[in-house]
């Protein structure tokens, strides 16, 4: 009966020690992703936000045939992953340089002949085809895309910024869920006549 108990006892101590490890070192990567990675940190867009901007975009999408939409930092697919189930006729197209939600995206997104996801830093990316634009990135970043990616996206594209707004460039409209955390941009780009 004591090495029963005994040895109940270690199980419990050795299943309780490894889901604080596992848990801590998921904690230790977000944080430290997020402090000394040159990129945002790999948090989804979530709730209110997530759901009004999909409902957003899927308004666009519905009118129109054969797009191509970007996520500029897909992350684990949380923005493509339904929009690519929802719309088979268009191409759905994420860049993620973060290995762990690279792989599991590019898992959950195994069936979807329309959604690729590659591992690539998107600045380095031909965007020249997008029609629909996500990103969900820091200022800096979002400082970055104003330069670098803005000036090469097509007339008529359309560019979703959730929650970091591109610092100098008036967005067409903005909308906002309650606080400024929960708020999306959208540019309508109009680079060439
Ligand atoms: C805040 S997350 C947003 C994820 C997803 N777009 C969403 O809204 O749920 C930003 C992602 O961008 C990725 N990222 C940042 N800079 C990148 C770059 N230059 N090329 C590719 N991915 C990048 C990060 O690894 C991170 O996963």
């Amino acid at each position: 009966m004591a090495y029963f108990l005994t040895f109940i006892a270690l199980f419990l101590a050795f299943i309780g020690t490894l889901i604080i490890v596992i848990l801590g070192s998921i904690g230790t990567y977000l944080i430290f992703a997020g402090k000394f990675m040159r990129f945002s940190p790999p948090v989804p867009s979530s709730g209110r936000t997530k759901k009004a901007l999909l409902q957003d975009a899927a308004a666009f999408l519905e009118a129109r045939q054969n797009l191509t939409v970007v996520d500029l930092g897909s992350g684990w697919g949380t923005l493509l992953l339904p929009l690519a189930k929802k719309f088979p006729q268009h191409r759905f197209v994420g860049y993620e340089l973060t290995k762990l939600p690279y792989f599991i995206s590019r898992w959950r997104g195994r069936k979807l002949a329309n959604l690729q996801f590659k591992r690539q830093d998107f600045f380095a990316a031909d965007l020249s085809e997008a029609n629909v634009v996500f990103c969900f990135l820091l200022p800096a970043a979002m400082q970055k895309c104003q330069e670098k990616i803005v000036p090469r996206l097509q007339n008529g594209a359309v560019l979703y910024a959730n929650r970091f707004a591109l610092p100098n460039v008036a967005p067409t409209r903005s909308e906002s869920l309650g606080s400024a955390y929960e708020t999306y941009y959208v540019y309508y780009i109009e680079n060439k006549v």
